[in-house]
């Protein structure tokens, strides 16, 4: 294990603050993010954890719109759901903060006025939408109308929802103010660019020859956005929520959105660290790690580099931007808009204890290298045949047994067999690969190296029987459970980064602590601010590095480090433990079939959405107009007004009606094809018009002589015409 001398800084990207996040942000970001840095802690690494809601953007002022309150309120309410829900999981960033405080609008508008002033942005004019009653210009967003491609009447001016197109609002028909209903009209607004194609030789060097070791998923987008050219990139926005631009001449101007929004790891630092926060982000000791979803590359592998390029001054690039792919849900794409998602705050209401079974489940199906599903029967067959069946299973044996045999005391480890001697060999073999995985950002297959220990311990203990074997030899039964036990407590090390409630839990059944190996730190630098978090709140102290929940040393008399995974004495002989709980519960069918039942009411609200979206828009299609008839042509059809006497069905049919007529001329029979449309009730008494010399046909043994006239609309939707006032029958029509 080579020892990285660097300092590492984590960043997660900040998560926007206009809905909850779900298991899609999870799996992409947080959860490896987290995987990650507990790792790096365990082996003693100094690290800094970062992140915060990004609290800006159109999309949060459209929410707040619709919603009838301010943007402000939006962000307050998910930045506050968002943070427990991190919380809830275990994921506890050294800071949580937000692009709206005080600190990262200092920090955001001195950013840019530094690379104003030294002439790193251009300005271009160029024609906008604007709202003329409402005064203001438009984002994309904020117009809509109906989509070129599809003929969507509700595509926004950025994309169409419904055909997936990306759109410029220059080409929406009909263009709309969403603010006023008003039509937007162009006018000339000024705005500030980061010349990005002067960065791209840079570019290339730095990551194209320098960082062939990145993710090909990153790397190959990097390259095809270098490959097709660069261009000036707007950093400015004509908009009233987000950092005011800070020069003369920008009044209604802000910062875009993704300028700001990566400065924000730097204002969280700086509000956390504000003497020290140079030293992490400054300082040619810093390795810097982004974790992000894959619609972030750019932003983290072209813009916010380019940016720390244009600033100088020291500041660090990243090392790595381990993007992830994208996560499915039951086979769908996860959409907030559609309500297909697993939120994190509702799981952790409804699966209270089970934080480890998700973060376990995210990982082994991260979509590390391409899109993945998330399933619930693979979330309980993980949980009911992995967790609980191997890690939980040998556990507890070597638990129970302990107590049985040896009264909670570790036993002595007599002369070792050949199969305890290969069991024991396991460990390290698997703790390198571990670690080789996790300094190369594959956490799922880390993951499958940490459950190879639990399954070797498992097959350990199932092979050696020593519930039987304390019946003839208790020796032998001590050195079984030596060797298991000391495995565990392998496991309680392993599993620190993955399951770290669980790893906890069988620490303390084991009776050991953990020495993650940065307490040396604290005092060494900056013993870190105190920050407020809303009103009322408690205060908070954190401090750098202190994540992992140090069991307190004194209270143990056996602590675990890293470094020592996988030596045979990590527990020593005569070591007392603690009786066996439950590590992991099992996932009963109800609990899963809930899901289930919640995804298909929303699966099938939606199908009959766009039903009746579809039929609405069938109904408005129109034939197109037949061949030219001549006069002549129309002259022979004798259309008359007519009235229904008489009414019924016709047996063992769903689509007809048997009705009798008065046509002025005779009384007569006509069988309809309407009964889809009328009951014999409602045709009763009506005066229609019909085709009288319709050559007659025998319907269903039935002798029908002419033809309802009938109005059918795109959907197929049919309505009998009748004069608009009552006529006498067999006046004649044409
Ligand atoms: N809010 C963005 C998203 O959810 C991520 C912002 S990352 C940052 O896609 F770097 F800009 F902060
Ligand atoms: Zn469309």
């Amino acid at each position: 294990m080579e020892k990285n001398h660097k300092r590492t800084l984590v960043t997660c990207a900040l998560p926007y603050a206009n809905g909850p996040v779900h298991i899609g942000h999870l799996a992409g970001v947080y959860v490896p993010a987290d995987i990650y840095v507990r790792y790096l802690r365990m082996r003693g690494e100094d690290v800094l954890y970062v992140c915060g809601s990004d609290e800006h953007g159109v999309p949060i002022t459209i929410k707040a719109r619709q919603q009838g309150c301010t943007p402000q309120d939006i962000v307050d309410k998910y930045h506050g759901i968002i943070k427990e829900s991190f919380t809830g999981l275990g994921i506890n960033f050294d800071i949580y903060g937000r692009t709206s405080s005080a600190v990262h609008a200092d920090n955001a508008s001195g950013f840019f006025r530094k690379l104003y002033e030294e002439g790193k942005f251009v300005t271009r004019e160029s024609e906008q939408y604007y709202d003329p009653e409402a005064k203001t210009f438009l984002a994309d967003r904020y117009i809509v109308g109906t989509c070129p491609k599809c003929g969507n009447e509700g595509a926004y001016g950025d994309q169409c929802e419904k055909c997936g197109s990306t759109l410029s609002p220059e080409e929406l028909i009909n263009p709309k103010s969403k603010l006023s209903g008003a039509e937007p009209v162009k006018k000339k607004t000024t705005h500030w660019y980061l010349p990005l194609q002067d960065y791209e030789q840079w570019l290339r060097e730095w990551i194209l020859e320098g960082h062939t070791e990145w993710r090909p998923n990153v790397y190959g987008q990097v390259k095809s956005w270098l490959d097709g050219g660069l261009q000036p990139r707007a950093v400015t926005r004509d908009l009233d929520w987000g950092v005011p631009v800070p020069v003369e001449g920008a009044e209604g101007k802000v910062l875009y959105v993704w300028f700001d929004a990566p400065i924000g790891y730097i204002s969280n630092t700086r509000e956390l660290l504000p003497q020290s926060w140079e030293s992490w982000w400054k300082s040619p000791d810093t390795k810097l790690v982004h974790f992000i979803g894959k619609d972030n590359i750019v932003f983290h592998c072209i813009v916010f580099p380019s940016m720390l390029k244009a600033y100088g001054d020291g500041y660090v690039l990243p090392e790595n931007v381990p993007a992830n792919e994208f996560l499915n849900l039951e086979g769908d794409k996860i959409s907030t808009s559609r309500n297909w998602a697993v939120w994190a705050h509702e799981y952790l209401e409804q699966f209270p204890g089970k934080e480890d079974v998700m973060r376990y489940v995210l990982t082994a199906n991260a979509p590390e290298t391409k899109d993945n599903d998330f399933s619930w029967k693979d979330f309980q067959t993980r949980n009911n045949s992995e967790l609980v069946a191997i890690f939980g299973n040998f556990v507890n044996r070597a638990i129970v047994l302990t107590h049985k045999y040896f009264e909670g005391k570790v036993p002595a480890c007599g002369e070792l067999l050949d199969v305890d001697r290969e069991a024991l060999a396991a460990i390290p073999e698997l703790r390198a690969s571990l670690e080789r995985n996790l300094d190369t950002y594959h956490f799922r297959e880390a993951l499958k190296d940490a459950m190879g220990i639990a399954r070797v311990g498992n097959k350990y203990i199932s092979d050696t029987e020593p519930w039987k074997v304390a019946k003839t030899d208790m020796a032998r039964c001590a050195t079984i459970l030596n060797v298991s036990l000391q495995i565990c407590a392998d496991l309680a090390l392993a599993f620190e980064p993955f399951t770290p409630f669980a790893a906890e839990r069988l620490r303390g059944m084991l009776r050991v602590g953990l020495d993650a190996g940065f307490d040396h730190r604290v005092g060494e630098q900056e013993t870190v601010n105190t920050y407020r978090e809303g009103e009322g709140a408690a205060l908070h102290t954190v401090h750098a590095g202190s994540v992992i929940p140090s069991e307190a040393k004194e209270s143990f008399p056996v602590v675990l480090t890293w470094d020592r995974l996988g030596e045979a004495d990590l527990l020593p002989v005569g070591h007392a433990i603690g009786a066996a709980e439950l590590l992991f519960a099992k996932i009963e069918d109800d609990a899963i079939q809930e899901q289930l039942d919640r995804l298909a009411a929303v699966r099938a609200e939606r199908e009959a959405a766009e039903a009746a979206a579809a039929a609405a828009e069938a109904a408005k299609r129109v034939e197109p107009q037949k061949a030219e008839c001549t006069f002549d042509d129309f002259e022979k059809m004798d259309i008359r007004t007519a009235t229904v006497l008489e009414a019924e069905r016709v047996p063992k049919t769903d689509k007809l009606l048997k009705l009798t007529i008065d046509t002025g001329i005779d009384t007569r029979t006509i069988v309809s094809g309407i009964a889809e449309y009328y009951t014999p009730e409602q045709m009763l008494g009506k005066q229609i018009c019909i085709l009288a010399n319709l050559a007659p046909r025998k319907i269903r043994g039935i002798e029908s002589k002419g033809m309802i006239l009938m109005a059918r609309q795109g959907d197929g939707k049919m309505r009998f015409i009748t004069p608009q006032e009552v006529l006498n029958n067999g006046s004649q029509i044409g």
